[in-house]
């Protein structure tokens, strides 16, 4: 079964001043064990699939189905907070809180606390490539690189199979990008998440096992190597 599967999507944007059809019919499916790109030209709707699949809005009209379920019926704020890990571009980790402390929030919305989830969390850090040492530092307090590591260490955390990233390179050079995209395709290949990228980097879309082109909100797969438009 797909981890999570979009059927018939559409997405409206309606304010007062103007309507926006961001997505227009999308069907897609993401399976473990895989890292896919979702790639296109900005405002042809790879945030609005991306922000449908992290349980932040619902479809316009057809549904996301995550693990079989449609998030139309699904609580989403538990959605949210149990199974749709994202890791932004400017990586949005909590300023105020150590890194261990970081990691450690997701497990404990779960009710997973104390010398445990500190146990996790160290185990976690190790994974991304972190020395121990940086548990007790502030976000502030390391390099965009390190920070992006945390976010994916925090994603981790959740304990879930789905690994959503907007751009999570957009602002690390190419190395650092290089590495934590090296780090999603192991996590993918070797622990069996669903990984899913958006990016306009191409080259980082060739590390993606399926690449998926949004033009003009309408979703198509790459069957070759992606290429500029
Ligand atoms: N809150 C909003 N209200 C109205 N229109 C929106 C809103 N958010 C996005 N849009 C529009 O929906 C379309 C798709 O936007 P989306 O953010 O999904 O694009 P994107 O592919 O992620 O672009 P980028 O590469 O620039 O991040 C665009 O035309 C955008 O202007
Ligand atoms: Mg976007």
């Amino acid at each position: 079964m797909a981890v999570i599967e979009a059927r018939d999507v559409t997405y409206r944007y309606v304010n007062k001043y103007q309507t926006v059809d961001a997505l227009r019919g999308v069907n897609c499916k993401f399976e473990e064990g895989r890292m896919y790109a979702l790639i296109g030209k900005s405002g042809s709707g790879k945030s609005t699939l991306l922000s449908l699949m992290a349980g932040l809005m619902v479809p316009t009209t057809g549904e996301i189905l995550y693990m079989g379920k449609s998030t139309n019926k699904l609580n989403l704020t538990r959605y949210r907070r149990e199974n749709a890990a994202v890791i932004y571009q400017s990586f949005r980790l909590f300023p105020l809180l150590t890194v261990s402390e970081n990691v450690t929030y997701p497990m404990e919305l779960r009710g997973f606390k104390g010398k445990k989830a500190r146990e996790k969390a160290a185990e976690l850090i190790e994974k991304v490539g972190l020395p121990e040492t940086v548990l007790k530092r502030y976000p502030s307090m390391l390099s965009g690189g390190e920070q992006q590591r945390v976010a994916v260490a925090r994603a981790m955390s959740m304990d879930t199979k789905l690994l959503l990233a907007d751009e999570p390179t957009g602002n690390l050079d190419t190395e650092n990008g290089q590495r934590i995209i090296e780090l999603l395709a192991k996590l993918a290949h070797e622990d069996g998440y669903c990984v899913v990228v958006v990016t306009h980097d191409l080259e980082i879309a060739a590390r993606a096992d399926t690449t998926y082109r949004i033009r003009d909100g309408v979703l198509y797969e790459e069957t070759n190597k992606p290429s500029e438009e």
